[in-house]
């Protein structure tokens, strides 16, 4: 045991951990990635496929996350380790691998948005919206956004639990939720907002069974993108936690205020691009961002709304980001003994690096490698992450999480047994499923258009 296990931080309040989890959801996962997948994958056919998969998979696959970070007080490796033996520690090992990935790209994109926040001022993005993403998405613009991203990620997390993340989340979940709300009430009074509802709430089945192949596994990754499930953040963050607290509790409430969220996203984005008249995004990463620049520039105050969005946006990406490098930070810190700013330092310059090649990489203007590391991280890292620590748990020590929840509860009585049941069968075989149908669907991106792209 190192030095820094017998003074591990804590949360100071028990909102703290809340928001920091809150924090850490609410991200480019509900306002980048979910309304380009709703526009990938049939629009309302997929929302309802999601939220499914949030109640059936995200809800105990928290649960079990938490169970593990506050039995063992560890980050993923050691917490793995110390549950499964010293096999596991190899599978901890992955989740801070996935990690590093996750965090490489994800840093890119938000250094988009903190782009287009810059620009947003000057309505720079009016003129030719395609030209200028084009223009930001890969090169120098990307490069520089890139690393003033992981700086500013570095620099709250190299504070410390306390002092750094949970006085930045505090600060910044608010003013989201905030931010969002008015946005969404503005959107609310926009021209054509009836269709624009119509595309994302009423659910035609018929897209369902025709494209499930598809649909499930990109819902099950979303589910544990948004939710920061399936890599050890949820681990790591409970371990900062004090005995005392009802996990299952806390657990839906970050669930519901994450799930909220992206659900508002799709009333404030689908609202401007109908208004725009541009409908539902094109498929593909960069669609949210042409899209939206587009119809800031045509629809009544533009300007602000842009301004608001994108700097909300930044904040949003900045919270899920800090909880991203913590998992990698805490445990160079717990198992190689650094201290936690030069960690935090050697962490980010390495996720730098690894992400600088998706913001260098174009054909034909647009970045070719976010899908090549986003549906690899979402679709199989995490899911697979998730299926490991589930069988772990649910199958290989029951005992330790109900005994885990019940501390926060009291006696679960047979809620314990159905839940220990919910994961060990059909969940596991839900994701078993997804995860095979995220390979195959992977195998042929990689021979089809990531092919064309890279030859083309
Ligand atoms: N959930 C965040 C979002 O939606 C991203 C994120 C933070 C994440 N930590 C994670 C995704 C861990 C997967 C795993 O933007």
């Amino acid at each position: 045991m190192s030095i820094d296990e017998v003074v591990r931080e804590h949360w100071a309040t028990r909102a703290g951990f809340i928001l920091a989890a809150v924090g850490s959801a609410v991200g480019l996962g509900n306002i980048w990635r979910f309304p380009f997948q709703v526009g990938q994958e049939g629009g309302s056919a997929f929302l309802l496929m999601y939220l499914f998969f949030i109640l059936l998979i995200g809800l105990p696959a928290m649960l079990v996350e938490f169970a593990v970070g506050r039995h063992t007080e560890r980050n993923p490796v050691g917490a793995l380790g110390a549950i499964g033996g010293r096999a596991w520690r190899y599978v901890g090992g992955l989740f801070i691998l996935i990690g590093f990935v996750i965090l490489s790209y994800y840093s890119v994109v938000a250094g988009w948005v903190l782009r287009y926040f810059v620009g947003s001022f000057t309505g720079a993005y009016a003129a030719d919206p395609e030209a200028y993403f084009v223009g930001i998405a890969t090169g120098f613009d990307a490069l520089a956004f890139h690393a003033i991203f992981m700086a500013a990620t570095v620099a709250i997390v190299a504070l410390g639990v306390r002092r750094g993340i949970e006085l930045a989340v505090k600060l910044m979940v608010p003013s989201i939720v905030l931010v969002m709300l008015g946005l969404a009430v503005y959107a609310a009074t926009l021209p054509e907002v009836g269709d624009a509802y119509a595309y994302y709430l009423s659910p035609d089945f018929g897209v369902l069974i025709d494209d499930w192949r598809s649909i499930v596994p990109a819902a099950a990754g979303q589910a544990f993108f948004t939710l920061s499930l399936g890599m050890g953040v949820m681990i790591t963050y409970a371990s900062y936690l004090a005995e005392d607290r009802n996990l299952a509790e806390d657990g839906t409430v970050i669930i519901g205020f994450d799930t909220g969220i992206a659900i508002l996203t799709g009333l404030i984005v689908f609202p401007i691009l109908f208004a725009a008249g541009i409908g539902a995004a094109d498929p593909g990463p960069g669609a949210v961002f042409v899209a939206l620049a587009g119809a800031f520039a045509e629809i009544r105050f533009g300007m602000l709304f842009g301004i608001l969005f994108f700097g909300m946006f930044s904040i949003a990406a900045l919270s899920s980001a800090i909880s991203l490098i913590e998992v990698v930070v805490s445990y160079v810190i717990d198992e190689r003994g650094l201290d936690r700013p030069t960690a935090t330092a050697i962490v980010g310059g390495g996720m730098f690096v690894l992400g600088a090649p998706v913001a260098l990489l174009s054909a034909d203007g647009a970045p070719i490698m976010v899908d090549l590391y986003d549906i690899l991280a979402a679709e199989i890292l995490l899911v697979t992450g998730g299926i490991l620590l589930m069988g772990l748990i649910a199958w290989g020590n029951p005992g330790l999480a109900i005994g885990e929840l019940e501390k926060g509860i009291g006696d679960l009585g047979t809620s314990a047994t159905v839940w220990i049941w919910l994961v060990r069968i059909p969940v596991v075989v839900v994701l078993l499923v997804s995860l095979a149908l995220a390979v195959v669907g992977y195998a042929e991106f990689l021979t089809g258009p990531f092919a064309e792209f890279v030859s083309g």
